[in-house]
């Protein structure tokens, strides 16, 4: 498995991967479509990260840098990217926001989405930035029995909970600084997202 920057012949794999991992209940209108993809290229392409095996798109993850002031709101996704076309991009911003990160459902548990984050890492250290973050959804959320996103985030950032998502992103060494409500129409997450940073 090799981690590599996006490039054009890699865009239909990109495409097909997000749609095998975000399946219903999520919405398809918030999935890429090939225009969205190459237009990420012509924006940041040193952002957009996809893991290669047997000529195989097996996971990618999209980023942007977004301004400080921009950050510190801590606004919905689609407010802090701009949209699918990631119109947010401000070079001299400072911080590398995660967009999405997705590894096919075959090739989970075997390090490819630790190889994106660490592709992600070293960017944040070679642009001088001052972090990364993202704002992770929580699909075990809605079974979980728990009532409420913050004390559901809480038993999983203690340990005593685990979710499909969010726990592979804290073992990357992401720190979570709070809970974003209606960040995304996403039913299984209640609609929230940990938001998580890390600094080098
Ligand atoms: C989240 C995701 C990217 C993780 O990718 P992955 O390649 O399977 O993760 P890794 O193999 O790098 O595993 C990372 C760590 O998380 C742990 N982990 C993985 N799944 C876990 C689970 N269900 N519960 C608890 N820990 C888990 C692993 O043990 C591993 O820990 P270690 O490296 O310290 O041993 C992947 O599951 C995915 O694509 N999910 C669907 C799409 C999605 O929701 N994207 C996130 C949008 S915010």
């Amino acid at each position: 498995m090799e981690i590599r920057n996006l490039a054009p012949e890699w865009i239909p794999g990109a495409v097909e991967l997000q749609r095998a991992c975000f399946p219903p209940p999520f919405p398809v209108e918030l999935l890429w479509h090939p225009e969205h993809l190459a237009r990420h290229l012509e924006v940041f392409p040193e952002g957009q990260f996809v893991a290669i095996e047997d000529n195989l798109v097996v996971g990618s993850a999209s980023s942007l840098v977004i301004s400080e002031k921009h950050y510190q709101k801590h606004s919905d996704w689609d407010t802090t990217v701009s949209g699918h076309f990631l119109a947010a991009h401000d070079r001299n911003g400072s911080t590398l926001y995660g967009v999405d990160i997705s590894v096919h459902p075959g090739f989970r548990g075997r390090g490819v989405g630790r190889a994106l984050y660490e592709a992600r890492k070293d960017l944040v250290r070679q642009l001088g930035l001052v972090r990364f973050a993202t704002a992770c959804r929580l699909p075990d959320f809605a079974n979980s029995g728990f009532s409420d996103v913050e004390s559901y985030v809480e038993a999983v950032v203690s340990g005593a909970f685990a979710d499909r998502t969010l726990s592979p992103l804290l073992r990357y060494g992401m720190i979570c600084i709070g809970v974003a409500h209606d960040y995304m129409d996403d039913e299984e997450s209640g609609n929230a997202a940990a938001m998580l940073e890390w600094t080098p």
